[in-house]
């Protein structure tokens, strides 16, 4: 892919364009910021690794110069406020829908064929509203949360079962919150089911602290995490740019499956080089439908403040 664009030059915004150069993802990957020199600065501070670290992707930095992003292959957005302690992602929403409002008419002109892929939160309203503005189809327009509430999982598994992250696969569906519904029973160790490693009280613990994975790093640091949601933004990338067909757990535009409509949420989708291609339904218990439905009735709740917004 010729270009690549990561609005927001801040912590998941930059570390997003590292990780995409690291990985060669692109000829050229443009970072826009509104703060005067942040994008510019940090893009020049990752090229200079280029020779270390053996990359060739040409990094550049701009503030709020759009003609700059034309043509892009894919926009990822994380312009907005992050989390501070006590704050839920919801409190977010009044300051960044007007960010990822404007950030997507801006983009959106000068490549309208670009896939999007929205990080800013609260992540699955803020989706929602990419999509209201960038008039394009649902395929291209996405977010980013059910990877990183995954890697959270499979790594505080890998760490109770002492074994390697690599081999922990699992889902986790919902919203990007705390009504997240990461699913136990599709979760395994290199095919073994995760019930047969580990006891109910420990699996309940895991899911209890990856849902509140976010909280948990927020009340640590002052702000919210940027590694591990950079590098999942970066995976998202990397499977539409090389066509992989992954499985992955996306928020995406819901037209019926799961028997939810006209909302954005997380459910596993197939990512290849036309963004989404497929949503996969997959069976789920009373319980497990219940708790899905539930975090459908928190995500209506914060579409309906946008709504009320009147933004568009
Ligand atoms: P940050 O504060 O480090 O960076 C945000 C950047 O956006 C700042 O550099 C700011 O100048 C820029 N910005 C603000 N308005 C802009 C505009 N109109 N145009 C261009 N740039 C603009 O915040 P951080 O930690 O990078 O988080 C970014 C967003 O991502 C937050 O909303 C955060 O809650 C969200 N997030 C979402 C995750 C997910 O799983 N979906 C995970 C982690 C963070
Ligand atoms: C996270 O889960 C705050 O959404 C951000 O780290």
């Amino acid at each position: 892919m010729d270009k690549i664009t990561v609005v927001g030059a801040g912590n998941v915004g930059a570390t997003c364009a590292n990780v995409i150069a690291h990985k060669d993802l692109t000829r050229e990957v443009v970072l826009v910021d509104i703060k005067e020199g942040i994008a510019e600065g940090k893009a020049l501070d990752i090229w200079q690794t280029s020779s270390i670290n053996n990359f060739n992707t040409r990094v550049v930095g701009v503030t709020n110069d759009y003609l700059r992003t034309k043509g892009s292959g894919i926009i990822v957005i994380t312009s907005g406020l992050p989390r501070k302690p006590g704050m839920s992602r919801d409190d977010l929403i009044k300051t960044n829908a007007g960010i990822v409002k404007e950030v997507t008419e801006r983009v959106t002109k000068y490549s309208p064929d670009a896939i999007i892929i929205v990080v800013s939160n609260p992540l699955d309203v803020m989706t929602y509203c990419a999509y209201l503005v960038s008039n394009k189809p649902s395929q291209k327009v996405f977010g980013m949360a059910g990877i990183l509430d995954t890697g959270r999982y499979r790594a505080f598994i890998a760490e109770a079962l002492d074994v390697s992250p690599k081999d922990i696969l699992s889902l986790s569906l919902g919203g990007h919150g705390d009504s997240m519904v990461p699913l136990p029973r599709y979760t395994c160790v290199n095919g073994i089911p995760i019930n047969e490693l580990l006891g109910q009280d420990e699996i309940n613990k895991i899911v209890e602290r990856t849902r509140f994975g976010g909280g948990e790093l927020v009340n640590l640091m002052g702000t919210s995490a940027w590694y591990a949601p950079g590098a999942a933004a970066a995976q998202m990338v990397e499977a539409i740019v090389d066509d992989q067909k992954r499985i992955f757990p996306v928020c995406a535009w819901l037209q019926g499956e799961y028997g939810l409509k006209n909302i954005y949420m997380g459910v596993p989708v197939k990512l290849g080089k036309n963004g989404i291609e497929s949503i996969i339904e997959i069976q789920l218990s009373k319980e497990e439908k219940k708790l899905l439905s539930e975090s459908a009735d928190s995500l209506k709740k914060v579409m309906k403040v946008l709504d009320d917004m009147k933004l568009f």
